[in-house]
């Protein structure tokens, strides 16, 4: 059973595509390399023993993503995590946010009707919710007005999938990640974002490995208790199962509602400092930071209430801190070789 996995040579994509496999998938990728290498493939492959198919375009050209799906015409589902992500970014540059996320999406959905390919898990964010009034935030929690071109790009790409499973009898499953982080245990998989990282987990080990000087913690005086923004880390590889699981669920039937949404966290809030304190532990090193002024456009604090995608999903994340951060490190620390 073949399933296209658009954004596979990405961070949270290429530990999917490796999920996928090792359940009896057989994957194509499709990646435009705006935010990846194209030998993650190779990297898939040693740990897999398979070799995932690699088509290298731009999703927002819609002739070559329907010729796609005219010469793929047997795919069982698509999971669709091709998208820019960066919310500072999303700021100075929103025409190219719009462009990207929804264009790509908009197209993927036309080869979906084109050739009958009924399931698609999309890659939403925590993000839709905002600040929310009450945590932890169930599926429920009112979408609030987006902080950043970046979250109304994961906004409107989810009302567009509902609006054209109107039309089309598609079945989707919205996956709302909370903050993803950690590396395959291999150690030849992981994030590895092109120039400076946006994202926490490789500023830390950036700092601690020297490629950056000093990691900069955006603010102390939050409403939390040591004062650091507290947010719901999630191992990726415990991320990347429960795609499979989202994917065998409308495969074989089990979808309860033609479009479902779900959490994707572990219910625990960490803080800054805690996510230092741990990386500080497992990898034996000290590292220099700073407490800065708030970042703007950041939330307070957020995480998931996993109670539905539990219970509905049977999927639980069993990673915890000390093990996402040892994997982040181990990964790091394996780039440098
Ligand atoms: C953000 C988005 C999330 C998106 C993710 C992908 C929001 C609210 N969240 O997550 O939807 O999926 O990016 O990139 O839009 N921090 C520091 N120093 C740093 C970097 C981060 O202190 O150098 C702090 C941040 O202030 C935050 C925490 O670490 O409190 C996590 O930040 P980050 O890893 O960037 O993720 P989010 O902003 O939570």
């Amino acid at each position: 059973m073949k399933i296209l996995v658009t954004g596979g040579t990405g961070y949270i994509g290429s530990h999917t595509v490796v999920e996928l496999q090792q359940s009896g998938y057989e994957v194509v990728i499709v990646d435009n390399l705006a935010n990846s290498y194209e030998n993650v493939v190779d990297n898939i492959e040693k740990i897999s023993g398979k070799r995932p198919l690699f088509e290298c375009f731009d999703l927002t050209d819609e002739s070559k993503t329907l010729d796609f799906f005219k010469r793929h015409n047997d795919l069982k589902g698509i999971i669709h995590f091709a998208a820019f992500k960066a919310v500072g970014e999303s700021v100075e540059k929103p025409l190219m946010y719009y462009h990207n996320n929804l264009g790509s999406l908009i197209n993927l959905l036309k080869g979906m009707e084109q050739s009958g390919v009924k399931n698609i898990v999309f890659s939403s964010s925590c993000t839709v919710y905002g600040q929310p009034d009450e945590l932890p935030v169930t599926e429920q929690a009112p979408i609030k007005e987006a902080w950043s071109p970046y979250g109304h790009t994961k906004q409107i790409s989810e009302k567009v999938i509902q609006n054209f499973s109107q039309t089309f009898p598609a079945n989707a499953i919205l996956l709302r990640y909370f903050n993803p982080i950690g590396a395959h245990e291999s150690a030849l998989i992981g994030e590895l974002p092109i120039g400076v990282p946006n994202n926490l987990v490789p500023f830390i080990t950036q700092t601690a490995i020297g490629k950056r000087r000093m990691l900069k913690v955006f603010g102390d005086d939050y409403n939390t208790p040591d004062g650091t923004a507290v947010r719901d880390y999630i191992h990726v590889v415990d991320l990347a199962k429960a795609h499979v699981v989202a994917v065998n669920r409308m495969i074989e039937g089990n979808n309860k509602q033609q479009v479902e949404i779900f959490n994707l966290g572990t219910g625990n809030g960490f803080s800054v400092l805690d996510v230092i304190k741990s990386f500080e532990k497992v990898s034996e090193t000290k590292l220099n930071y700073e407490i800065v002024d708030r970042r703007p456009g950041d939330v307070e604090k957020v995480w998931a209430d996993t109670k539905f995608a539990n219970d509905e999903l049977g999927w639980k994340a069993e990673k915890s801190l000390d093990d996402m951060m040892l994997s982040a490190w181990n990964w790091e620390l394996a780039l440098g070789k």
